[in-house]
């Protein structure tokens, strides 16, 4: 059978980073109340020059260097975001441009922080359907353009960035051996919209608007709505947490990862953090993580990989992946 097999990754950060300590100044909080409630102890901003389609570009550059190939090897990209340089066209197809490819084709996927992992879902699909042979799968978010920096509950939590796979068709022999997408689990539930919400959009306001978030209600159904995905990811492809090599969750909040790994029976050292260094870059989480873990070594051809997001909508899911 075809499976849809990564070949490459990269990533791609603002240049500036703005510490905790530097929101001291500018609303009531504290470089200990973000860590302790968070674990977030800095994050990238973007600068004027810098958009959600510049640094796309540039995880997808990444990402295509470190699997060897150019532009034209590839015929589809999916750009997961909630962040669009404008309302239309799709970013990915200004990304399409910016990389100089004019054929095969490209659109964006909005599923909000859940929008990498739908990403891989949907290319994985797209591959083993057959419409294409090779996807630059990219996750590229500028939050801090829609966040409301006099809000302390939200402007703390939230950093700008994006990163990318390419993903390959291969041959698989349909087993949990295979390397590539393995399994993935998808899930949506509009009742709870208003806990997390952009107060602005084209058909409403005819505004961008800001990210209006109740944390602590997401906080309440963010570790059971991950756990229940995972296992029914788990299921679908006959294994258990203890055959994982790397749980490579979305990045929102440290406490959220500790206790969603600690229901699963997920060993802290296989669980890969960087919240510490991005913050919530909604859809750019999970790639970014998986961009720091590859080249940092951890995770290499071969290993069991367990993506997981979940996000405004409420949207959430999970992909299971043989590097
Ligand atoms: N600095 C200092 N105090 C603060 C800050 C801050 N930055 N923000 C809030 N507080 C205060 C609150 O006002 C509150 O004060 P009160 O007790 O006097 O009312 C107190 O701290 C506690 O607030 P809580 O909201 O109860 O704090 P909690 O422990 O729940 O942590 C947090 C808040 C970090 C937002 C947490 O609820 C969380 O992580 N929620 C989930 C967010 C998430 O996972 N989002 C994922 C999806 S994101 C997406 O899809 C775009």
């Amino acid at each position: 059978m075809i499976r849809s097999v990564v070949r490459g990754s990269g990533a791609a950060l603002p240049r500036r980073i703005m510490k905790n300590a530097d929101f001291e100044g500018m609303v009531e909080t504290s470089d200990e109340w973000i860590v302790q409630r968070t674990g977030i102890r800095q994050r990238h901003v973007a600068a004027d020059d810098e958009t959600t389609a510049s640094l796309g570009e540039g995880a997808a550059r990444a990402a295509l260097d470190s699997a060897g190939l150019t532009p034209a090897d590839i015929d589809l990209i999916v750009l997961a975001t909630s962040t669009p340089n404008n309302t239309f066209p799709a970013t990915a197809v200004e990304i399409q441009n910016r990389l100089g490819m004019h054929h095969g084709f490209a659109f964006d996927m909005q599923a909000v922080c859940s929008g990498f992992v739908y990403a891989v879902a949907t290319a994985d699909l797209y591959i083993r359907g057959g419409l294409a042979k090779r996807v630059l799968v990219i996750g590229s978010e500028t939050f801090s353009r829609i966040l409301d920096w006099s809000d302390r509950s939200t402007c703390v939590l939230f950093g700008d960035g994006a990163g990318a796979l390419v993903l390959e068709a291969g041959e698989g022999a349909g087993g949990v051996a295979d390397r590539g997408v393995l399994a993935a689990s998808l899930r949506s539930d509009g009742v709870h919209k208003d806990k997390l919400f952009v107060d602005g959009g084209p058909s409403t306001t005819g505004t961008v608007g800001h990210l209006r978030m109740e944390g602590r209600e997401v906080f309440k159904h963010a570790v059971g709505m991950i756990t229940d995905v995972i296992e029914a990811t788990f299921a679908q492809a006959g294994i258990t947490a203890d055959d994982l090599d790397w749980f490579v969750p979305h990045q929102a909040n440290k406490r959220i990862i500790d206790a969603s790994a600690k229901k699963l029976g997920i060993a802290e050292q296989k669980v890969v953090v960087t919240v510490d260094l991005h913050g919530n870059t909604s859809a750019a989480s999970v790639p970014l993580a998986l961009s720091v873990a590859v080249a940092d070594g951890r995770i290499k051809k071969g290993d069991l990989v367990l993506l997981e997001a979940m996000g405004g909508g409420f949207t959430w899911g999970a992909v299971l992946v043989r590097w």
